[in-house]
């Protein structure tokens, strides 16, 4: 008897569970449908930009903090913007085409106070300013090291750590107060490698998928509060912005820090590396990107009332390398990526060396 009704009891359970699972699956279908036509229905529903909605963006001094802080002012928001020197060229260069049009506050989203600082200077403002409120806090600040992961030092890996991902958290969460209070967006800038990385940034492209994810998760935790999260992620920009403004000081770390068998293995192609690099100079001056499409997709980060979770600006060909590298087997897409980066070949020391049965991989 009990033998009967415990093997009834899992044939039940087993049903349960399939009913469940249909029942789920039906519901999802549905659920599905009836999102994409409410996503078509409301597609169009944009907000207004006004001086009394306050866009705040950090690592206005170059690339595309730059010139997404001139775009959301042409915009009509009032927007705060964020610069590691109130010296940089940038941000002498905002003040020159924007005066006080564009407030410039300084911030080190990797120091504490510094982020303090912030977070006071808005609230003051805000409450200098009736009927204005937090529209955007749009995360742009980044660093990047190019370099292959075995040459970066724990100094230049933790920097671009501490950046662009825990800096960006931290800010964050400093800001998550008034966020709530004023039903803000967080527009995070991620990076098409937080898809698809690339060989010579896997460091910055982990960072950045690090922010893609983190996004994906509090987006549901904050949407309850009516604080929208998105990622907005631009086409490749590294050349018209001082990103790598670092490098050269970065490439020296790297090279100071070879053991005696690295510079017997690297030597010339580290030096051709770099040399290949060299050519990748940001402009002398900060220049506003002048990309329509880039613009376009950053508007919609901003008015979108109901704003999709990821904004994607691609050129045609990105668009094509991606179809490429996401529907190739790994071997043939590993190679359209070496093609892509275009980087000098690797080819062996031949060198005999006397003293290179001496080298070891201990560290000297
Ligand atoms: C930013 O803050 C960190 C932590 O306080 C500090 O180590 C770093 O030097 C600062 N960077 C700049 C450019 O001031
Ligand atoms: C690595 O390089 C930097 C800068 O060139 C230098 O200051 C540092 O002492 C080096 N570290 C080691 C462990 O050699
Ligand atoms: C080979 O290694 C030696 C050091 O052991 C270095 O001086 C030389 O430049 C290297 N040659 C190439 C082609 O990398």
């Amino acid at each position: 008897m009990s033998a009967l009704s415990k093997s009834l009891r899992v044939c039940f359970e087993i049903l349960n569970e399939l009913y469940t699972a249909v029942g789920a699956g039906v519901l999802v279908i549905g659920l599905t449908a009836a999102s994409l036509v409410f996503a078509f229905s409301r597609d169009k529903q944009r907000i207004t930009a006004n001086k009394k909605k306050v866009v705040i963006i950090t690592g206005c001094d170059s690339g595309i903090g730059f010139s997404l802080a001139q775009h959301a002012a042409e915009c009509g928001f009032t927007v705060i913007a964020t610069f590691l020197s109130l010296d940089s060229k940038g941000s002498k260069e905002i003040k020159r085409l924007y005066g006080g049009y564009i407030i410039q506050i300084q911030l080190n989203i990797t120091d504490s106070t510094s982020i303090r600082n912030a977070v006071q200077t808005l609230e003051h403002y805000l409450s200098k300013n009736p009927g204005y409120s937090l529209h955007a806090l749009v995360n742009n600040a980044g660093v990047m090291v190019f370099g292959e992961f075995e040459w970066q030092t724990e100094k230049l890996i933790k920097h671009q750590i501490d950046v662009n991902f825990l800096g960006t958290l931290k800010l964050t969460n400093a800001f998550c107060c008034l966020l709530r209070h004023h039903k803000g967006r967080v527009i995070t800038v991620s990076s098409h490698c937080a898809l698809a990385n690339l060989p010579g940034i896997s460091i910055y492209g982990a960072t950045k998928a690090a922010l893609s994810s983190w996004s994906d998760g509090l987006r549901v935790e904050m949407a309850k509060y009516g604080v929208q999260i998105l990622t907005f992620i631009p086409g490749s920009f590294a050349t018209e912005s001082n990103i790598m403004g670092r490098q050269l000081q970065n490439v020296q770390e790297m090279h100071d820090n070879f053991t005696a068998e690295q510079h017997h293995f690297y030597s010339d192609y580290f030096k051709r590396y770099n040399i290949y690099l060299s050519f990748i100079t940001p402009p002398s001056e900060p220049q506003k990107i002048q990309d329509e499409n880039l613009y376009k997709v950053f508007e919609g980060t901003l008015l979108d009332k109901y704003p999709d979770a990821v904004y994607k600006h691609e050129p045609l060909r990105y668009k094509l390398y991606h179809m490429l590298f996401k529907y190739s087997p790994v071997v043939l897409r590993d190679y359209f990526i070496t093609k892509f980066m275009q980087m000098p070949e690797y080819t062996p020391n031949t060198s005999t060396d006397d003293d290179f049965e001496d080298l070891s991989c201990d560290g000297n």
